[in-house]
């Protein structure tokens, strides 16, 4: 199977027509029905480039730059998780991201992060980004590490929340673990998405766990059966990540942070130190 390179953003459809697997056999009778390998659209979420940059003081790295950088090899969309204490992304950089992607890359997504009752609202209403994902992170986690529970209670308060979102134009999205009545009330709730927190899949698909995806699957499943599109997002990296698009071929959008920062330290780690050695020669 064979699929082309992605073109800018990886916004159109990017897929060639694939020989299906069962081609042969079925066409002999007639009846293939085109094949779509699956493929879900990669946010990359810039929050470690900011925390590195702001360990010091001149923009280095600048989000603006990976952003870019980022959408030119092929992302559809960029990721920031704006925090209370802005340890990582700063306002200026939502503003700043946000003013990017409108006058260069029109069709990208902006996907903003957050959650909506702790100094995020005023972002959505600013911004109107494409996608909301509204996180119950509180302020003492070094990130987002539980999704959503909806009880009545907190379904009374996102109630109001999710309309207002959706009265700017925004994709909402919930982060949930994978469980079947928080996606039951999360479809309730009027959500457009949700998106599956995936740290604890990463963790088993670790340890080798070959029904790590299973919960996530039956998820996915209730949420598409319910109308609701479904994201993923938190640990995935190069190795996790096929397996679980392949179990859940309808996923539409995974946001990566951490991992695909570090793989791009490894990854272009060489050729930087090249760079280096040649300019220490004034070259
Ligand atoms: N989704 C949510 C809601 C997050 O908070 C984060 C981390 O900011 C991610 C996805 C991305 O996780 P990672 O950095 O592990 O790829």
């Amino acid at each position: 199977m064979e699929v082309d390179s992605l073109p800018p953003n990886g916004l159109e459809s990017s897929r060639k027509v694939e020989e299906c697997p069962f081609h042969r056999l079925n066409s002999i009778s007639g009846h293939c029905p085109p094949y779509n390998p699956p493929m879900a659209q990669l946010s990359v979420n810039v929050n470690k480039v900011a925390t590195l940059r702001n360990t010091r003081h001149l923009d280095i790295p600048n989000v603006i730059k990976v952003s870019r950088i980022s959408l030119d090899a092929g992302a559809h969309g960029i990721t920031v998780h704006p925090r209370p204490d802005q340890r990582h992304i700063r306002p200026q950089d939502v503003y700043d991201i946000a003013n990017l992607l409108e006058t260069s890359y029109p069709q990208a997504e902006f996907n903003i992060e957050g959650n909506p009752f702790d100094q995020y609202m005023h972002y959505a209403k600013d911004v109107r980004p494409t996608q909301c994902t509204l996180v119950p992170d509180t302020r003492d986690v070094p990130t987002s590490n539980t999704g959503w529970d909806l009880t009545p209670a907190n379904l009374d308060r996102l109630r109001p929340v999710v309309k207002e979102l959706k009265d700017h134009g925004s994709r909402v999205s919930l982060f949930l673990n994978p469980q079947l009545e928080q996606v039951e009330r999360a479809a309730k709730l009027g959500a457009d998405r949700i998106e599956l927190y995936t740290e604890p899949y990463a963790a088993a698909f670790a340890r080798g766990d070959a029904r790590a995806a299973d919960p996530y699957v039956a998820a996915a499943n209730r949420a598409k059966e319910l109308g609701l599109e479904v994201n993923a997002g938190h640990d995935l990296n190069l190795d996790n990540l096929p397996p679980l698009v392949r179990q859940i071929p309808f996923l539409a959008e995974v946001s990566i942070g951490h991992a695909l920062i570090a793989d791009a330290l490894e990854l272009g780690l060489a050729e930087t130190v090249r760079r280096y050695v040649r300019a220490a020669r004034a070259q």
